[in-house]
Formats: C-alpha cells, sequence, structure tokens
C-alpha cells in the first residue's frame, strides 16, 4: 500500500532530479541516468495514484485485457499500461492487477522486449499464467531477433528498406548508417529521444516458446497476425505466439 512517506520522497527525487538535469554543469553521461530515473519515478506516481485508487483490483474483473497498447487501445479489451491512454495505468513489472483464473484472452505486442529481463519478463509470463482461466491464452508479438540476425551481413537495399520501414520517423534516423546499426536497435532501441524506452531484451520464436512453456503453458503456438487485433504497423519483422493455459 503507498505511505505518503514513499510519495513525498519520490516528489522530493523528482524535484532534485529536475533541477540536476537543468544544471549546464551535469555532463551528458550523467544526464542519460538521471532521465532514466526521472522517467522511473514520473511512471511509479502513476502506478502508485492507481494502487490507492484501487487498493486491491479493479471492481470489474475483466475477461479480454491488452497489456502494452500505447495509443493502439482496443475495444472490447481492458487496456492496461503505465501512461495514457490506458484505461488502468499500472506497471506490470509490479505484476497483473488480475484476480487468479479470469482472464480469456490476453493481448500484448512490441511490450515485452521493454521491461528487464528475466525477472519482470518471466515475472510477467507467471502472472499471464496465474490470471488466465483454463484454456485461456496469451497473444505476444516482438521485434523478431532472428528476422535482423539472419540477414547479417545485408546488401545496401535490404539494409535501406528496413530502415525506412523502422525508423524514418524517429530522430536517430541519420544515424542508423549500417546494417549493425539496426542490429543494434533491435536490442537496444536506444537513442537520447525521451519518447522511446528503450529494448531490454530480445526475442525469437525459441525464446517466447521457452518463456510461456517454463511458466507453465500447455502449448506455444505460432500466431496468424490479425489486423483486427494487432497493430497492423506490426506486421513486418515480428514474431507473434499465443500460449495457452
Ligand atoms: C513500443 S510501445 C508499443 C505500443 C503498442 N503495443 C504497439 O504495438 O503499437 C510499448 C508500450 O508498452 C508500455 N509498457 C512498457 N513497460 C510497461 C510496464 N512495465 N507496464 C505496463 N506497460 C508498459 C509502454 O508504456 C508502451 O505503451
Amino acid at each position: 500500500m503507498e505511505t505518503t512517506g514513499i510519495s513525498s520522497s519520490n516528489d522530493l527525487l523528482g524535484e532534485q532530479l529536475t533541477t540536476a538535469l537543468a544544471d549546464p554543469a551535469t555532463g551528458h553521461g550523467l544526464a542519460r541516468t538521471l532521465r532514466a530515473a526521472l522517467r522511473e519515478v514520473e511512471l511509479s506516481r502513476y502506478h502508485r495514484a492507481t494502487q490507492r485508487a484501487f487498493p486491491d483490483s479493479p471492481d470489474e474483473q475483466p475477461t479480454k485485457i491488452q497489456i502494452g497498447g500505447g495509443s493502439h487501445q482496443l475495444d472490447g479489451f481492458f487496456n492496461i499500461d503505465l501512461v495514457p491512454p490506458a484505461d488502468f495505468l499500472w506497471d506490470v513489472r509490479e505484476g497483473i492487477p488480475l484476480r487468479d483464473g479470469t482472464v480469456e484472452l490476453l493481448f500484448n505486442e512490441h511490450f515485452l522486449e521493454h521491461i528487464d529481463y528475466p525477472r519482470s519478463a518471466k515475472g510477467f509470463a507467471r502472472e499471464a499464467f496465474r490470471v488466465l482461466a483454463p484454456g485461456g491464452q496469451i497473444i505476444t508479438g516482438v521485434p523478431d531477433a532472428a528476422h535482423v540476425l539472419n540477414r547479417y551481413p545485408a546488401a545496401p537495399a535490404e539494409t535501406g528498406e528496413m530502415v525506412e520501414r523502422w525508423y524514418s520517423k524517429r530522430t536517430c534516423r541519420q544515424d542508423v548508417n549500417t546494417y549493425l546499426d539496426l542490429v543494434n536497435l533491435v536490442f537496444r532501441d536506444q537513442d537520447d529521444d525521451p519518447n522511446y524506452t528503450p529494448h531490454l531484451w530480445a526475442y525469437d520464436f525459441e525464446k517466447l516458446v521457452q518463456l510461456f512453456t517454463e511458466a507453465g503453458f500447455t502449448t506455444v503456438r505460432p500466431w496468424a497476425f490479425d489486423a483486427t487485433l494487432a497493430n497492423p504497423k506490426r506486421e513486418w519483422a515480428s514474431v507473434y505466439v499465443v500460449a495457452t493455459k
């Protein structure tokens, strides 16, 4: 449960980080670390505010859940994300705020690679298993590390196509110069644009099967991309699986 002490120390930390970031004497290396810390302080504020409002879990137990949908909210689903515009602002690294065996379908794409491995990723798979009803399913999509690794070293035309598809709208576009930069981005997705959170682990089909099997799922199979559910821009170079409890 939230205490005033935690929230005021978070507020104080947030103010100190903001002050340090505004100081011209703060060098680039320190500033990057402080920005990451400030982001965690802000996320923690959302998470704790929700925890205060719903100390147990949401009143109604939704049966279809999307996690980490960002702006791609799904109608008919209960959308959980760290930040707005989700239905429920929650940090899934702290668990899934739903009761055991109540969920029929849990959907997530381009989310898993943003949480740390093994603690949070394995915790997420275990939590998904816990909240799903028997026979319930989790559909997971991630950037396919095999897609980018299998093409190394790629011809310049192929590099150019991938850069345009993935990074044309990113501030880092001009710094993606060779195929190895693409490989780096799949594994790290790290630039200094505060709108983008890094990739903390890379996945392929085999790793997804292992992750969900270890969490107790009976079957883990490829999922045929369905744009009525998934974000259409994720079809290219992603890998999706459906795991059944
Ligand atoms: C790259 S975006 C993907 C958005 C959407 N699924 C799509 O494919 O367009 C990753 C999303 O995961 C959310 N996310 C990252 N870590 C999270 C966490 N610990 N708990 C809940 N959501 C998280 C982010 O806020 C963001 O909306």
